[in-house]
């Protein structure tokens, strides 16, 4: 049995959704029982105030620690103490899952800017956020987390299984459902549902929990448990590849070379080879190396002769398919040109450093703020070798992306490491 209970400042919120369906008939078998703590019954002055002004200023009322805190020690049992409040961490299917194995849980409500922050510091508080959307008060969420709960307390549902066999359960989002008429409006129910052939109905469900998955929260993938059979279902869909929107730029002039001079830097044969595969692996439109002089010019021509003409593109196919991708520019300003020739749009030049950019002020730029460009224009993202892009090549950029491993207190990556790490944030696995 889970025992909930509520703290609010309106417990009438309440008498309805608790006294409605399976919630109500939980409560009358026993699978369930909810109290109501209103902290305004735990005020002592006469208005029984339960909010005060923020210290600091700023809009609204925060609520006072005092009643709350009295609220919450009158409790004889209060297990885990939940709190409802946007800034928390997200409410998933697998707390609801820890949650349900509990005999208490307390679910304290905010209102107004929320609670007092001190209460935090005196009890083992957890916030916990429904969604990134902000509510008028606490109530609303707490029942989204009361229904999600509930549902996987043994005995709630009719059948023992049907609790966690749903959106979650397994990773994806859950397969559409059907039921009578077959034919409803000209939209018929998809033949294999009614052919009762279990094993083809399974698969289909499955290619359907993809597809759902796919299509509205390919985030997901990145966490769920996935079969060989799993990928190259969804390899086999035709859909939008942003990363053909995204271009790369090996930089060797002008760059640094040493404390305060710039200049052109030499070509290694690794880059070329290491980013050009890592560009074709994670499906770029091109990868250019520039460089202005005449020698290095004849370097990367020779190596991209060798390994993409001949016989060692027979030997080594997979090598001249990366490679076929390189293009030579002079200066950064031809690959926008080039780029601008192939998709009809000028890209977003992006720089990227193992430094924070010169304005303190200014916020870096996130990957996933790159992949959300990517969905609408081209983006073309620099590398620098040497000691990093020159201040020339800066002012060309129309933004810097934030340095990888900015939190540690060493971030000297090869260029080639970095160009790999970061095509892996923006793009992942799926785009
Ligand atoms: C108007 S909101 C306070 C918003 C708060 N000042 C902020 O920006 O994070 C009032 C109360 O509603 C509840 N609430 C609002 N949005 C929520 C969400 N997405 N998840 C959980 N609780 C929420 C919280 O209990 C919160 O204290």
């Amino acid at each position: 049995m889970l025992n909930v209970h509520i703290v609010s400042l309106f417990p009438e919120f309440y008498t309805s959704p608790l006294a409605t369906a399976l919630l109500a008939k939980a409560q009358e078998s026993g699978v369930l029982a909810f109290s109501h703590h209103d902290p305004r019954t735990f005020t002592t002055d006469k208005h029984h105030t339960a909010d005060d002004r923020p210290y600091g200023g700023g809009p609204g009322m925060v609520m006072l620690a005092e009643p709350v805190a009295n609220c919450l020690r009158s409790l004889p049992k209060a297990g885990r103490m939940l709190v409802m409040a946007p800034s928390g961490r997200p409410f998933t299917q697998a707390l609801a899952r820890e949650l349900a194995q509990e005999e208490h849980i307390t679910i304290i409500c905010g209102r107004y800017e929320g609670l007092d922050a001190r209460l935090f510091e005196a009890f083992p508080l957890e916030p916990i956020s429904v969604g990134d959307v902000v509510l008028n008060g606490g109530e609303t969420a707490s029942l989204a987390v009361i229904e999600a709960v509930a549902r996987l307390v043994p005995g709630f549902m009719g059948k023992e299984e049907s609790g966690d066999d749903e959106s979650f359960s397994h990773g994806l989002l859950e397969y559409p459902h059907y039921t009578r008429p077959e034919v409803w409006e000209n939209h018929a129910v998809p033949d294999v549902l009614r052919g009762g052939d279990h094993a083809r109905i399974q698969q289909w469900r499955r290619e359907a929990s993809l597809a759902a998955t796919l299509h509205n929260r390919p985030d997901l993938f990145t966490e769920a448990p996935l079969t060989a059979n799993d990928a190259a279902w969804l390899n086999a869909q035709p859909r939008r590849r942003i990363g053909k929107n995204l271009f790369a730029c090996l930089v060797h002039y002008p760059v640094l070379l040493g404390e305060k001079n710039s200049g052109a830097s030499s070509l290694t044969n690794l880059d070329i080879h290491d980013i050009a595969r890592s560009s074709r692996s994670y499906g770029l439109g091109a990868f250019y190396i520039s460089t202005p002089l005449a020698d290095q010019t004849r370097v990367l021509e020779a190596v991209l002769r060798h390994w993409t003409q001949g016989k060692a593109a027979k030997s080594h196919a997979d090598r001249a398919e990366a490679l076929r991708i390189v293009r030579h520019v002079n200066i950064l300003e031809e690959a926008v040109q080039d780029i601008y020739a192939r998709t009809g749009q000028k890209p977003r030049i992006i720089a990227t450093s193992a430094q924070w950019p010169r304005d303190a002020n200014a916020p870096a730029l996130t990957p996933s703020q790159v992949r959300a460009w990517l969905h609408e224009a081209p983006v073309l993202l620099c590398f620098g070798t040497g000691h990093g892009l020159a201040p020339e090549v800066l002012a060309q950029c129309d933004a810097a992306l934030r340095p990888l491993r900015f939190s540690g207190d060493y971030n000297h990556l090869s260029v080639r490491a970095a160009a790999a790490i970061t095509l892996d944030r923006i793009l992942g696995d799926m785009l």
